[in-house]
């Protein structure tokens, strides 16, 4: 009887064991699988595997619903930190001349600024380094700092600096931690090498989000571009409409236009840059993140605008932009880039030809010049950072107005009533834009049918 029990007890002493043999090697396998994940000393090689199973994303996505907090899209996250990553692109001038830099260009909604910077180099070895702050943006204001203090700009735009040494070229993969680099692929960013466009002119039109965004309109303004020599058009694509993105379409397969898809990530949550989810001092984080980021995608032009989709730099005797910068270069060589005078085009004035479906040839009457919500171009290699109105130069270049009799921005839009004293103001007419009326009418036909939207005849 004893010896029954005896065998008994045995018995699930053994089961008993095996179960804990088992477990133990499910932890130690557990354990071994996850050393990459130990924290890495600076400025040292690793071997790096990376695993590429995306199990987790479904549960992530219905804890963060309950939070309230929108799954994210375009952005990788650094772990348990409200830091969002949006691109990286490497360059080899800035912060360190002569290695390879990426900038990372981020939302930021935490007070922290050190990080750690995991470098993926041919998919296997991972470089590590701390990370520095490239650039912090503060609103367009001079009281801009002081303001961030007290008003409501919670996620910020910033961008952070990855040095890897000059012999780590071969860099595929960035992202940053605050602990140890993540050991899967999908939490790292892709590094863009910009391509180089020697006297290339781009235009970066910050974002376009659908608020009052004309499709028939859009596409006059993009056949404009193309008439005055634009290169390449980068815009950030904030939830635009199907019928926006059908014109995004027709001029990124054309190869004029690169429209990046982004969000608006961090708190406050569920904004937008529309009138209905616009977040005061926020908003403008919103917008000028997407400089930032073109600041450094456009490197490899020799001259970028910063301007809208509503406006269109028009030089007086030039037909062509770039031909309007080398000949103000010339004037002035030490010009970092060069700030114009707007004239605003009203549309609560109604057409002064209304034979015309194109709205740039029926909208000819403007204010007079003026220094108002200026716009700029650069040189690509003479400036630091931009942002919507102004850029700072790098010593010793200067900045300058270009006179407004050489060229004027056209801004077209509703009276800004809130803003102005009257929307009558003395006004003039100016013809300049049907220069280009033969050209426009059969370059917009053919957008128009590939497109298949137009103005409807009224
Ligand atoms: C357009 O401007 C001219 C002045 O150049 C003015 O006489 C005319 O009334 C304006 N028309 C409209 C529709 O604003």
């Amino acid at each position: 009887m004893i010896r029954v029990v005896l065998r008994r007890c045995l018995q699930v002493t053994r089961t008993k064991l095996l179960t804990l043999c088992i477990c133990v090697t499910i932890v130690c396998l557990l354990l071994f699988s996850l050393v990459p994940n130990t924290p890495y000393r600076d400025g040292r090689f690793y071997t790096f595997s990376p695993t590429t199973f995306k199990s987790s994303a479904a549960e992530g996505e219905g804890g963060r619903e309950a939070t309230g907090k929108p799954k994210l899209r375009f952005f990788k996250q650094v772990a348990g930190h409200d830091i969002f990553l949006y691109s990286a692109i490497a360059n080899s001038r800035e912060p360190e001349e002569g290695e390879l830099n990426i900038i990372i260009t981020a939302f930021d909604s935490t007070e922290t600024d050190s990080l750690q910077c995991c470098a993926v180099m041919k998919g296997k070895t991972l470089f590590t380094a701390p990370a520095t702050i490239f650039h912090k943006y503060y609103i367009e204001d001079i009281l801009g700092p002081f303001l961030e203090k007290f008003k409501n700009s919670q996620t910020r735009a910033k961008q952070y600096a990855c040095v890897v040494p000059e012999l780590g070229i071969d860099v595929s993969h960035v992202t940053l931690t605050a602990s140890s680099c993540p050991v899967r692929e999908e939490e790292y960013l892709p590094v863009i090498f910009p391509k180089s466009v020697p006297q290339g002119l781009a235009l970066c039109a910050k974002s376009a989000f659908g608020d009052g965004l004309d499709p028939n309109k859009l596409m006059e303004w993009f056949e404009v571009q193309r008439l005055l020599g634009v290169d390449h058009i980068q815009l950030m694509d904030l939830n635009n409409p199907e019928p926006v993105q059908k014109v995004f379409r027709y001029y990124k397969d054309m190869g004029l236009l690169n429209p990046l898809p982004y969000e608006l990530p961090g708190p406050p949550y569920h904004r937008g840059l529309d009138q209905p989810h616009w977040v005061p001092q926020q908003a403008s984080h919103d917008e000028t993140f997407s400089i930032l980021d073109c600041k450094q995608r456009l490197r490899g032009y020799s001259y970028v605008m910063g301007h809208d989709m509503d406006e269109v730099l028009m030089p007086a005797q030039h037909v062509s932009i770039k031909d309007l910068i080398k000949e103000q270069l010339m004037l002035r060589p030490d010009a970092a880039g060069f700030y114009f005078y707007t004239q605003f085009f009203i549309y609560d004035w109604g057409p002064i030809n209304k034979k015309t479906d194109i709205s740039y040839f029926g909208y000819l009457n403007s204010t007079l010049p003026r220094n108002e919500c200026k716009k700029y171009v650069y040189l690509m290699s003479r400036v630091v950072q931009a942002r919507t109105h102004s850029f700072f130069s790098r010593s010793p270049y200067q900045q300058y107005f270009i006179p407004m009799k050489d060229a004027i921005l056209h801004h077209y839009r509703k009276c800004p009533a809130h803003v102005w004293k009257t929307c009558d103001p003395p006004k003039m007419t100016d013809r300049s834009m049907l220069r280009f009326q033969g050209q426009l009418e059969k370059g917009l036909e053919k957008a128009r049918q590939a497109i298949g939207i137009r103005p409807t005849a009224s």
